[in-house]
């Protein structure tokens, strides 16, 4: 089996449950982020899984296009969208090899997507030219220390990246917020706890 069929038959067993495994509602913070983002801009959801955080942003106003390597997540994202009255794209794609265009999307939204760490760079370094002067790069994942806390995400190390690295990553960009740290996460059955987070706002330049 090829990494990325493997990968596509883990998320799409994940994801067969009729119930919505990170729930419906969006991560507490991209709700916190909503007014950094540009109004008017098209939005990309990385890795959107169910649709929980691209529905809502399109309920806020947002035009949105949601990415995920699992069909059966999206599929549940458009039930999720159908319920909530509007609308989202969405593509069945792998983030390592997805053409996310040019001076494209005011904002690209990244939430507990955990790649390999040679495609988490080039998916940042591609994230910047894919984004409009002025656009920005919401980013939430679990960090390097939430090993130690089994409250979810990956237990493969190389999967949790340092703060550091993503700063490096996002080099050039206006650092608008940082913060690496234990916050309560309580965003369906797989994110139950304390856990140790990086987030990350920055701004291409204007
Ligand atoms: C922990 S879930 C988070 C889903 C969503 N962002 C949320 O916060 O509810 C991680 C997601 O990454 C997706 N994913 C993993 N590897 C991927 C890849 N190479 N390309 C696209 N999506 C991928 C999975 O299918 C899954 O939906």
């Amino acid at each position: 089996m090829s990494t990325v069929d493997a990968l596509q038959s883990f998320w799409n067993a994940r994801y067969a449950a009729s119930e919505f495994v990170y729930g419906t509602e969006p991560n507490d913070f991209l709700k916190l982020s909503l007014d950094r983002l540009p109004r008017g801009q098209p939005v990309l959801c990385l890795a959107d899984g169910e649709g929980r955080n691209g529905v809502w942003l399109a309920r806020q106003g947002f035009e949105v296009t949601s990415v995920d390597i699992a069909e059966e997540g999206l599929r549940k994202a458009q039930a999720l969208a159908r319920e909530a009255g509007v609308a989202i794209r969405t593509e069945v794609a792998d983030l390592a090899t997805w053409d996310l265009g040019v001076a494209r999307w005011g904002a690209i939204v990244s939430i507990f997507v955990h790649l390999p760490p040679k495609v988490r760079r080039d998916l940042h370094a591609r994230c910047v030219r894919a984004l409009v002067p002025g656009g920005v790069i919401v980013y939430e994942g679990y960090g390097e220390q939430q090993l130690r806390h089994g409250t979810g995400g990956p237990r493969e190390p190389e999967l949790l990246p340092r703060l550091d690295e993503l700063l490096a990553e996002f080099d050039g960009c206006g650092l608008e917020h940082r913060f690496s740290g234990v916050r309560e996460v309580y965003e369906g059955a797989f994110h139950h706890g304390e856990g140790h987070v990086n987030q990350l706002i920055a701004r291409k330049p204007a």
